[in-house]
């Protein structure tokens, strides 16, 4: 596993889009995996900049989202909205080379990323070690399924909401095995919060943080600032 320090959340999100914008243009009809919640925010303002400086297309490009809510109360609170107002409103993205899963017949979506390939998977991290939706305990052979989620998740994602108690219950999420069938993961991770889940990820797999799956994974890097990565000096010596 590759580890890349950065002082800044701004110099790590440079990095990762100079990354993505060089595989679009490397292969211009290259699959996406795609993540919300606030770390890849600036990684998707300066993909938007360079579509803007005419510097990359996205034309081609297909993208398969992690995950979303089940019954939110508004538009506004989906991960569609969130990638609309990010990302996908300001680039020239197809609508339909857009994917998120579908709670009806998640299955289905590992149909299609498997059949697709994800080149290159972009990673979030919870504080409790979660990725995508899967929560401490999830099976390492998950496939795309309907996840309850932790008492700490809706805590945590409750800033994005008007209340704590407009925050979903439930969400459709790909499974620990279908994110780990990417040929190339990229996680950011930044704040003091993500240092404990950070520091679990690599001390080895343990069903009790689902990001140690990583370590089974060939092609992953973590981008880390100094906050987030505070702990793992310890961990390696
Ligand atoms: C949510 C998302 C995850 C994301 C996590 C961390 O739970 N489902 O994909 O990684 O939040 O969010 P943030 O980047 O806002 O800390």
């Amino acid at each position: 596993m590759e580890i890349t320090v950065e002082k800044s959340k701004e110099e790590l999100s440079r990095l990762i889009a100079d990354e993505i914008i060089s595989l679009v243009k490397t292969k211009p009809s290259c699959v996406l995996g795609l993540a919300t919640g606030s770390s890849p925010i600036l990684v998707y303002k300066y993909l938007i900049e360079a579509y803007k400086a005419k510097k990359v297309s996205f034309k081609h490009v297909k993208t398969f989202n992690l995950d979303e809510y089940i019954n939110y109360k508004e538009y506004k609170d989906s991960y569609h909205y969130f990638m609309d107002h990010n990302l996908f409103d300001y680039i020239d993205l197809e609508r339909n080379n857009i994917h998120f899963p579908n709670p009806e017949k998640p299955e289905e979506y590992d149909k299609d990323i498997l059949k697709a390939g994800i080149d290159l998977q972009l990673l979030g991290i919870g504080a409790d070690g979660h990725i995508g939706f899967n929560e401490p305990n999830t099976s390492f052979d998950s496939i795309t399924n309907i996840t309850t989620l932790t008492k700490q998740t809706i805590k945590d994602n409750a800033r994005f909401f008007k209340s704590i108690e407009d925050v979903p219950t439930h969400a459709v999420t790909m499974g620990l095995k279908t994110i780990l069938s990417a040929k190339e993961i990229i996680l950011i991770a930044t704040g003091s919060n993500k240092k404990d889940a950070i520091s679990k990820l690599l001390k080895g797999e343990d069903i009790s943080c689902p990001a140690s799956i990583l370590n089974r994974h060939s092609n992953v890097t973590l981008y880390l600032d100094n906050e987030a990565a505070k702990d793992i000096h310890q961990n390696n010596n």
